[in-house]
């Protein structure tokens, strides 16, 4: 129940409509019987600072942040983590004590989904997109030590100037490339992992693939952060070629039990989290 004690916790970013952020963390809450309430507000990019300040005044226990302001709301806060400071991005923010933290959790979030499936330290890899997700995902695939990193952007530009930040950073041996199918082609032959982190196939877009069946084949981990729908066409397409898949709960659910972790110094209940996101996916799915 929310009386006057009751800690609040919240997501700002814009599109928010569809987060599944206050599915899960209220049904931790309730699970535990923890007295706390999570929210989702959408919040432009003209509001980002008039929102923290907000927050500030609120006393709020903390928030997640998502597109558009993983990157600009670092300038607002009082400290960040040392895994802020190198991938530039903050999806995680804790009061402490009034002073704003921002942490990331989603790349940890990423490789501990995918390492359920496979062994990264030492594969070469191939990640899609250059956006801010993908700037977590590269530089935690870099600290855990892979052989090799190619990021390919629409954006070309983009994806040659996170390889270098990562090179530079981490001394990962990383290159970029562009999305072209002949492009994706010749790259994927190369790995033995691939990583969608752009919002291809995304609701409403549910047919649409960088990559068919015909590029990949058996030897390949294909993981989707898009978990909405949970089978994603590329998914679809790399099962078609024999690939071993990874979809976008895992990553979603552990991003925001480290969240948890962080805010309230809990061990989150993974089991709760992952059965409220995947019963809403359902809900959702069954209208389509
Ligand atoms: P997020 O925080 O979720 O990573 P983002 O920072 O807006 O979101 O990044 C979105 C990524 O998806 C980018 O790499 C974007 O490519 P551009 O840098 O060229 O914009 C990629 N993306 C989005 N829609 C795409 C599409 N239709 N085809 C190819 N790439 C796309």
């Amino acid at each position: 129940m929310i009386d006057a004690k009751t800690k609040l916790f919240s997501v700002i970013g814009d599109p928010i409509g569809h987060s599944l952020s206050p599915i899960m963390h209220n049904a931790v809450f309730k699970g535990l019987d923890l007295n706390c309430a999570y929210v989702a507000f959408k919040v432009g990019e003209a509001e980002l600072a008039n929102a923290i300040g907000g927050f500030r005044a609120l006393g709020i226990g903390g928030f997640n942040v998502t597109t558009p302001h993983k990157i600009r709301v670092i300038e607002f806060l009082d400290e960040v983590s040392e895994e802020v400071e190198l991938i530039g991005a903050c999806n995680t923010v804790k009061n402490d004590g009034g002073e704003l933290v921002g942490y990331n959790t989603d790349g940890m979030g990423a490789l501990e989904a995918l390492k359920k499936t496979t062994k990264v330290e030492g594969k070469g890899v191939l990640v899609l997109g250059a956006g801010g997700a993908s700037r977590a995902i590269c530089f935690q695939l870099a600290l855990e030590k892979v052989g090799r990193l190619t990021i390919a952007n629409r954006t070309l530009g983009k994806a040659e100037q996170l390889a270098k930040e990562i090179s530079e950073k981490t001394g990962c041996n990383a290159n970029s490339s562009n999305v072209s199918e002949d492009g994706l082609k010749g790259e994927i032959s190369e790995v033995e992992m691939m990583i969608n982190t752009t919002s291809v196939g995304m609701h409403p877009n549910i047919d649409e693939t960088l990559v068919t069946s015909d590029m990949m084949d058996e030897h390949l981990v294909v993981m989707d952060i898009v978990y909405n729908p949970l089978e994603t066409r590329l998914l679809k397409e790399a099962k078609k070629a024999g690939a071993k898949t990874v979809d976008g709960l895992g990553m979603f659910v552990y991003q925001g039990a480290e969240a948890l972790r962080i805010w309230l110094g809990i061990e989150p209940p993974i089991g709760l989290m992952r059965g409220a996101v995947l019963r809403k996916l359902q809900k959702i799915d069954s209208k389509f």
